[in-house]
């Protein structure tokens, strides 16, 4: 079998460790990989969204099965010319995917699906927005409808901090063509959950439950980043809670987008907010998280690849086994370069030797490079290292002690990834 990655970053070097624990006779190939996933795939020196040539190499190479990591190939329909090339592709339809890439569209499928959400009005004149935000007062919050590489959110305390998100977003065309339209949408109160469901467009397998961290500082402070660790599994969602997911969310959802002509192959994410009026949606996206992937797959001890095929296939993941997990838990921490989530330098020399990888210990690589024999920074999130253990508490441990050890010049890591996980448990 030959499986293809799209994708080079933590949660593409995630699911390549996880297919080949699955299928470890596999050949698997990754575009642009990062220093980690060299080791067990072939670099494909194609840019993801360099769609066209992608499709026809893995038609060239009759790929059995194309995994496609992050939105933006997508969104650019890379899904839909594998799939009209006869290719099985574990990644939704442009069309489906604009669940993710279009706010507003996702908010009016899910009003019209009656799935639990924020009130919101959508906007594209900032004389409209403006009243909207002084009629409804803050707190409030203003997100740019496109894509925005999870930057184009603002919760706003004050109704001056919202008056000026949006200006910034239809006035200035500061988050560019993204923010052309506006969602302007109420603030819940609550703590977040990650939710995946694998689905082939009509049965949906939901994925144990995670938490990540947006913030870049210590007690979730400072501002956001595309996330800097995460845990699974967590109390508060609880069987009945994610059977509340599934039957209030998730199938819902599919059913509304198979209505409008989008079925959905893939892997929907649900970000949710558990409010004391009960789960409401606070985003949707088209694909697995990144750093949630992290700790989810290392939880997972039946085939992932098995799940993702029926995917692929658009039938049969309603026969397929439930997924079997671990007992006990995982815990990422990402290690950044400094200056994340701002500026911040590339081609630091790293030292992993002293990092005390095993079973345990689990070192994903993100931005890393390998030159020549050296490996070097090349991003902003470094690696994550991933602590599993019998306790939240004990896989916490691992985590923190493994990203210390990890070295290159300007490093940084949050040591409190789970703390409101690990306060409760206390
Ligand atoms: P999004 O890009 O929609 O995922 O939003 C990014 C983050 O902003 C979320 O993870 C939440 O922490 C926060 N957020 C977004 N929408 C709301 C809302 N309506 N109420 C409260 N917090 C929100
Ligand atoms: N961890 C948030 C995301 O992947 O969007």
């Amino acid at each position: 079998m030959r499986i293809l990655i799209v994708g080079n970053g933590g949660r593409e070097h995630a699911l390549l460790w996880k297919l080949h624990r699955d299928h470890p006779g596999a050949h698997f190939f990754a575009t642009r990989p990062n220093g980690g996933m060299l080791d067990l795939a072939r670099p494909v020196e194609i840019a993801p969204t360099d769609v066209e040539a992608l499709a026809g190499w893995a038609a060239a190479r009759a790929i059995d099965l194309t995994v496609v990591g992050p939105e933006a190939p997508l969104a650019m329909g890379l899904a839909d010319r594998l799939r009209k090339a006869g290719l099985p592709v574990f990644g939704p339809s442009a069309a489906a995917v604009r669940i993710e890439s279009s706010k507003s569209y996702a908010k009016d499928l899910m009003r019209s699906a009656g799935v639990p959400t924020a009130d919101y009005r959508t906007f594209s004149d900032l004389a409209a927005c403006e009243t909207y935000i002084r009629e409804q007062g803050a707190p409030i919050v203003v997100k740019a409808s496109g894509l925005a590489a999870g930057k184009g959110a603002v919760v706003c305390i004050t109704v001056d901090e919202a008056l000026d998100a949006a200006r910034a977003m239809l006035g200035d065309l500061s988050f560019g063509e993204a923010g052309r339209e506006v969602v302007v949408e109420e603030f819940m109160e609550g703590e977040e959950l990650s939710v995946f469901g694998v689905t082939d467009g009509t049965d949906v397998v939901l994925l144990l439950a995670s938490q990540d961290h947006k913030r870049v500082g210590e007690g979730d402070t400072g501002p956001n980043t595309g996330g800097m660790g995460a845990y699974a599994p967590v109390t508060i969602a609880t069987p009945s809670l994610l059977q509340e997911a599934r039957d209030t969310v998730f199938l819902p959802t599919l059913r509304a987008l198979e209505a409008d002509g989008s079925p959905f192959q893939g892997l929907l994410y649900a970000g949710l907010m558990v409010t004391p009026q009960g789960l409401k949606v606070v985003e949707f996206n088209g694909r697995f998280g990144d750093p949630e992937t992290q700790v989810v797959l290392p939880m997972l001890e039946s085939s992932l690849l098995d799940l993702l095929v029926a995917s692929a296939e658009g039938r049969g993941l309603g026969t397929l086994p439930a997924p079997r997990w671990r007992d006990g838990a995982a815990l990422t921490t990402v290690v950044a370069s400094g200056g994340y989530p701002g500026s911040y330098e590339k081609g630091k020399a790293m030292d992993l030797s002293t990092v005390p990888a095993g079973e345990d210990t689990l070192v994903f690589h993100a931005g890393t490079t390998r030159e020549g024999d050296r490996l070097v920074t090349s991003g902003g999130r470094v690696v994550a290292v991933t602590g599993r253990g019998a306790s939240l508490e004990e896989a916490a441990r691992r985590s923190r002690e493994g990203a210390g050890a990890v070295r290159f010049e300007g490093s940084f890591y949050r040591n409190d990834i789970g703390w409101r996980e690990l306060a409760r448990q206390s």
